[in-house]
């Protein structure tokens, strides 16, 4: 009976406890420090959940965090769950952890690029994917659209979902699927061997070939008035030296 009270009490004075801290606690939470929290930005915005997912499953949100935390500026294509419903059935699942990352780094730039600057990047733009040749990405500016071309995909910055003067984020209507990931190009040959050197019997009879001297007499003696009929003339014995 006496241990019961006891442990009654404990559980009340814990209980008084927690809720005090708490109550002292929240106000200090309030003004939320920290940058922008773009899976907040997304969800409020709405139809963004698919990419929202992915961005945590492959910690990716964490990189974002990260970057803006240490001030780094970033642009984001968020593609619609219209966008990856599109896709063929499967698509995602199909994906190695590693392709899913830098499928999701392929939407982010390094860079906050307003609506005003895409005119002024250079193709291919830079991506958070490892480089541009496994991952180019195309954007040109025609009127008011933003064109954004993959190589595999073409598509349009359909609208600003979010921007400040560290983060834009635009809203496409397909998933930017890169060429390294669902259509690989071969890797660039390493140095090709040497290229056969010609032989000094092959270059010398292409300087003493008789159209070579022809050209070049022609084009010495000839008064400057008469040079372009001699040209002419040079063109057309070629012409019938040839048929
Ligand atoms: C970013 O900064 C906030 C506070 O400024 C901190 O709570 C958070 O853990 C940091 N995030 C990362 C990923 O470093
Ligand atoms: C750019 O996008 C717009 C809108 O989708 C389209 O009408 C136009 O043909 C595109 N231009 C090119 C060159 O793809
Ligand atoms: C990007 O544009 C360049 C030059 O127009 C072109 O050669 C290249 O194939 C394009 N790449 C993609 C991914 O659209
Ligand atoms: C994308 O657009 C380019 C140029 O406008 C065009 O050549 C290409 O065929 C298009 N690709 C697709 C997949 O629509």
């Amino acid at each position: 009976m006496k241990q019961g009270l006891i442990s009654v009490s404990f559980l009340l004075f814990l209980f008084y406890h927690c809720t005090t801290t708490l109550a002292a606690e929240s106000p200090v939470q309030a003004p939320s420090p920290g940058p922008t929290d773009v899976s907040k930005v997304l969800e409020k915005a709405g139809g963004f959940s698919v990419f929202i997912r992915l961005l945590k499953s492959t910690s990716v949100s964490i990189q974002i965090e990260n970057q803006l935390n240490v001030s780094n500026t970033l642009t984001i294509f968020a593609p619609t769950n219209g966008a990856f419903s599109a896709l063929k059935p499967g698509t995602l699942n199909s994906l190695s952890t590693e392709q899913k990352v830098q499928l999701v780094q392929y939407h982010i730039l390094p860079s906050s690029v307003s609506l005003q600057n895409f005119q002024t990047l250079s193709n291919p733009v830079r991506t958070q994917a490892s480089n541009t040749y496994d991952f180019p990405l195309n954007i040109t500016v025609e009127g008011n659209w933003v064109n954004i071309s993959t190589g595999i995909v073409n598509t349009t910055i359909s609208a600003t979902v979010y921007e400040d003067n560290q983060l834009a984020i635009y809203k496409v209507d397909k998933v930017l699927l890169p060429l390294g990931i669902f259509a690989p190009r071969p890797k660039p040959l390493v140095p090709a061997p040497a290229p056969v050197k010609p032989s000094k019997e092959s270059s010398y009879s292409t300087l003493n070939s008789p159209v070579a001297a022809l050209d070049a007499s022609s084009a010495l003696n000839l008064m400057p008035a008469l040079a372009s009929f001699g040209v002419l003339m040079v063109a057309t014995s070629l012409y019938l030296v040839s048929s």
